[in-house]
């Protein structure tokens, strides 16, 4: 099946609990880019075949981890083959790891003789990081509270072009984090009261945008640091007639980075997100065009 990518229309992150880890208020919105995840259980022994791009040892990789632990917790499969084909791109905010780990073990219960049902797969996703859940889910868009255990599904917007901006350089989500606490110290935040009727247009989404980590980590790698003061010249540059009058207020573009980076994106709901990007090649960003999605992929048999 199709293990959708997700974007982070908006990140807040209102402070950190005693095991260190952050409590985060996000906007999760699936794209329609993703990679090919495929599982068969009627094998001896455990694999994982992972092409397209280097993902790091086998036993690290969230895709082998969500199936270990619905093994564990199901008592079914002992043995598992999984194939997956990379296409999101890989250490970049956009969910790929964890869409994979949503899909197996969407698959995995779909395959099984006694399912464990939704609400038992949201809390493995948990234990697996804090993208699963949403991406072990069936809804197109979500707001997520805590490490992501607290979800909130959202109907789908109409679809929306997105240009991807992939710097040269990469951010592991740890570093990006504790760049954060370094830069804010002790600091707690509540999270907002979110009009959800706010949430049923573009506008509303792109009136709440924002994303803390984008500051410090912009501040300790250059690449992202040029994305970032690429934003006043894009949206002005939208905003200022090079559409001409095609532009209505209510779809002005939304340039954020997406999770803990480096991947930024630039979604245009009022149409073509090319314009004004021709400062990102210069920038030493690679653009990789895709939309957002209505709906989710569900998991089938594999003939
Ligand atoms: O969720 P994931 O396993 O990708 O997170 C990697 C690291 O990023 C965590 O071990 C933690 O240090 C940091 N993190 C955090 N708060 C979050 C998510 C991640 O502090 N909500």
């Amino acid at each position: 099946m199709v293990a959708q990518a997700k974007l982070n229309l908006f990140l807040r992150v209102l402070g950190r609990d005693q095991s260190g880890y952050h409590s985060l208020e996000t906007l999760f919105q699936r794209l329609t880019l993703g990679d090919d995840v495929a599982v068969r259980v009627d094998v001896v022994g455990r694999t994982l075949d992972c092409r397209g791009a280097d993902t790091g040892p086998v036993e690290r990789n969230l895709a082998w981890r969500a199936a270990a632990a619905y093994a564990d917790a199901a008592g079914w499969p002992a043995g598992f083959a999984i194939e997956v084909d990379k296409r999101i791109p890989v250490g970049g905010g956009l969910g790929g790891g964890s869409a994979d780990a949503g899909s197996v073990l969407r698959l995995l219960d779909f395959l099984a003789p006694a399912p464990l049902g939704d609400a038992r797969l949201r809390q493995l996703a948990v234990g697996l990081g804090a993208d699963v859940p949403f991406l072990a889910g069936s809804a197109p868009r979500a707001l997520a509270w805590g490490r992501g255990e607290r979800l909130l599904a959202l109907p789908a917007l109409p679809s929306a072009p997105v240009a991807l901006i992939l710097p040269s350089v990469g951010v592991a989500t740890a570093d990006a984090f504790r760049w954060l606490s370094a830069d804010r110290g002790d600091y707690r935040a509540e999270a907002r009261q979110i009009d959800i009727a706010a949430l049923a247009h573009w506008a509303g989404v792109v009136a709440l945008a924002g994303n803390d980590l984008e500051a410090p980590v912009a501040a300790r790698v250059p690449a992202v640091s040029d994305l970032l003061a690429l934003r006043l010249r894009l949206l002005v540059g939208q905003g200022s007639g090079d559409r001409g009058d095609a532009t209505p207020p209510d779809t002005a573009p939304l340039y954020a980075m997406t999770g803990s980076g480096s991947t930024w994106f630039l979604l245009a709901p009022g149409g073509d997100p090319t314009v004004a990007l021709d400062g990102i090649e210069a920038a030493g960003g690679r653009v990789v065009r895709t939309a957002t999605a209505e709906n989710v992929v569900a998991p089938e048999r594999m003939v």
